[in-house]
């Protein structure tokens, strides 16, 4: 399985798809890295020797340049991805892009629901548990069939923070194990 991942962030879950793949724990080629910004997940692309591209989101043909650098693939990862995929690569990659979220799907997702305003929604909304998802892409935000999910509770005392460590602790054993029964189609 040929995989191109997306990164706008820390690139944590990117690093744990580059130690999978190289420990043999997933079958996969990393065909190339593409942010939407100057991130420190970057990095992780350049120390395993992984061909990365940075292009900018607020360059005016963003859309137009991320559909010109993606190679052919069998997956697209979005792994902490920020911008919207342009439609026209939702329509070309058909069923072959994913999104992890940091959310119990359908809930808390679209527009504006990243990050910590995520995990402060869910604490607001006195929720008695979260978690993250894993979906395919389709035309909207977050919208897409889910594919697997993994839950945590949510604590009396939560704040946005400790409520994200927990979901993190889970993002990365649930993007590999998509990835691994994605793989094995
Ligand atoms: C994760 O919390 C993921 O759910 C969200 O963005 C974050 C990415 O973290 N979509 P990292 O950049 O992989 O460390």
């Amino acid at each position: 399985m040929n995989i191109v991942v997306l990164i706008s962030g820390t690139g944590s879950n990117l690093k744990a798809i580059i130690d999978a793949i190289q420990s043999h724990q997933l079958q996969a080629t990393l065909l190339a890295v593409i942010a939407d910004r100057d991130c420190a997940g970057l990095a992780h692309a350049h120390h395993a020797g992984i061909p990365s591209l940075m292009l900018d989101r607020k360059l005016p043909d963003f859309a137009a340049r991320l559909e010109q650098a993606l190679p052919d693939c069998d997956l697209i990862v979005l792994a902490g991805w920020l911008s919207v995929i342009p439609t026209s690569i939702v329509q070309k990659f058909h069923k072959k892009i994913i999104n992890l979220h940091p959310s119990l799907l359908p809930k808390f997702g679209g527009m504006g629901m990243y990050g910590r305003r995520v995990h402060e929604a869910v604490i607001a909304a006195a929720e008695r548990e979260s978690g993250c998802s894993v979906h395919w892409v389709d035309e909207g935000v977050d919208t897409g069939e889910v594919i697997a999910q993994a839950k945590v509770p949510v604590l009396a005392d939560d704040t946005p923070e400790a409520l994200a460590k927990r979901v993190q602790a889970e993002e990365h054993a649930l993007l590999l194990r998509c990835l691994r029964d994605l793989s094995e189609r």
